[in-house]
């Protein structure tokens, strides 16, 4: 037996103990490991051939064809995956403790009608999955529940039983017994990552892994998963709030910009099919509160209509604070310094807090102009005219750059009922809204103008 160790992060290897990683950079992320001398299993050179040890082919002459896609007769699951799970694919669901995996994956068996699933866990017994899945709708006639660690075991069973679909819940907790490190370690993930590639591949049935996310917020072990599997699926939410958001990371059969959303309930995930309806609750429409502006986002290419709220008031200490919530605090600071150098709008002593409604989290920047909105109707209490949307990304010198899918986010505003949508200038659209009016601006100040003057 070696020990070696090994960082957590990147899976680089090393003699001794390192405080810094060499090749990822990140600190304090070596463990000691103890692996067998080269050449047996764990040394990693195993190679698999992806096509049965032939030539190389002309790519003229390789035979395309469709992959061969299974309905996961769920619409948010089979949009994330690009249309259903394809065969013989290797899916890594990856999320916070808690968050619903295990949910998820367990409600979507449960609801495969009669096709043959597994549903393996090394982290409940049978007797909890059982009373997991009464909580859940579905009518499991074929789905078998193993409550097992070892890998060649849960393999042993696969070929044994034959299912048509594969969940391991979770890589972190299931083990082979010939590495000779800890379960959950970055050898043993790697290695049963790689087994169940083979299995996957050779016997054509698609599995779905459960991966931890360790507290920086990466998958963990991630990058030696993350090039293994074929997608990598991110299940994130805030655990207070009961939306979900099931992104694609990475997919080798699909986008990776469609999102699905779904909702927790006490039995189990609904799928959210008019997400802005939900976010968006009654406020827009009743007017008459300050500090509330409604962006019309895009995440990934679904359309949202979200509820910016700002709050402005007198700092209580002499630093004033500036937080956020589902937004960027770097960018809040930066829109801050753009409302007091190009529109004269100062805020010195007062703290700002900035909040997405619902618990989400929004990366999209055409949701700066509500942002500024939202902050300038709080500080000076007056409410946005209802019924008005907002889209735009703010730039340094303060004016509003154009943002992508314009269309969508007309659509959707005009869709909800909104009669009034601030854009920015000189964006082109192929169609005439009817019912709702187009207002095109270039600069942050024109917006407020028409916001406060057009009341
Ligand atoms: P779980 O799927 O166990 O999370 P993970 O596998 O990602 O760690 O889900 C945990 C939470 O979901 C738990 O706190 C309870 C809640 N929950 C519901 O609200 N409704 C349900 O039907 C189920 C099964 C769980
Ligand atoms: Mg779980």
């Amino acid at each position: 037996m070696k020990t070696i160790y090994v960082c957590n992060n990147c899976g680089a290897q090393a003699p001794k103990l390192l405080g810094r990683c060499p090749e990822c950079g990140k600190w304090g992320t070596y463990e000691q490991e103890l692996t067998a001398p080269a050449g047996s299993t764990s040394s990693g050179k195993r190679t698999l051939s992806l096509n049965g040890g032939g030539a190389p082919q002309l790519v003229s002459e390789v035979q395309a064809g469709e992959e061969v896609r299974i309905d996961m007769h769920n619409n948010e699951l089979n949009r994330v995956l690009g249309g259903g799970l394809v065969k013989g694919s290797l899916v890594l669901l990856g999320g916070e403790p808690g968050i619903g995996k295990s949910t998820l994956a367990l409600q979507v068996l449960m609801q495969m009608g009669g096709m043959k699933t597994l549903y393996a866990s090394g982290e409940e017994s049978a007797k909890q999955l059982k009373m997991r899945a009464e909580r859940l709708h579905g009518s499991p006639d074929n789905l078998y529940i193993l409550s097992e660690t070892s890998l060649n075991r849960i393999l042993e069973h696969v070929k044994l039983l034959k299912p048509e679909l594969v969940v391991v819940d979770s890589i972190q907790t299931v083990g082979l017994e010939e590495v000779d490190s800890t379960v959950g370690s970055i050898s043993q993930v790697r290695e049963c990552a790689a087994r169940i590639l083979s299995v996957a591949k050779q016997q054509n049935i698609p599995f779905v892994i459960i991966g931890h996310i360790n507290k920086e917020g990466s998958l963990a072990g991630p990058k030696v998963l993350e090039h293994i599997v074929d997608t990598v699926l991110q299940f994130e939410g805030d655990q207070h709030y009961m939306y979900r958001i099931l992104r694609a990371q990475k997919n080798r059969f699909g986008s990776t910009s469609e999102l699905g959303i779904f909702e927790m309930q006490q039995d189990g995930l609904r799928e959210v099919t008019n997400p802005s309806e939900l976010l968006l609750g009654n406020n827009w429409a009743d007017g008459g509160l300050s500090g509330i502006a409604i962006a019309a986002a895009v995440e990934g290419v679904r359309p949202l209509l979200i509820e910016v709220q700002a709050l402005v008031s007198s700092a209580a200490y002499g630093t004033p604070q500036r937080s956020s919530n589902g937004f960027d605090g770097r960018r809040l600071n930066m829109l801050l310094a753009v409302l007091e150098k190009r529109i004269g709008f100062r805020l010195p002593q007062k703290d700002v807090f900035l909040n997405i409604a619902g618990g989400i989290r929004v990366n999209d920047p055409a949701i700066d102009l509500a942002v500024l909105a939202a902050v300038l109707s709080s500080n000076m209490d007056i409410a946005i005219q209802s019924g008005v949307c907002l889209t735009g990304e703010v730039g340094l010198a303060g004016e509003i750059r154009p943002v992508n899918r314009i269309e969508q986010r007309v659509r959707e505003a005009e869709k909800l009922g909104f009669n009034k949508i601030i854009i920015p200038d000189g964006q082109k659209l192929s169609f005439q809204p009817t019912s709702l009016q187009i207002i095109p601006v270039k600069k942050v100040s024109e917006a407020f103008q028409q916001l406060i003057i057009g009341k």
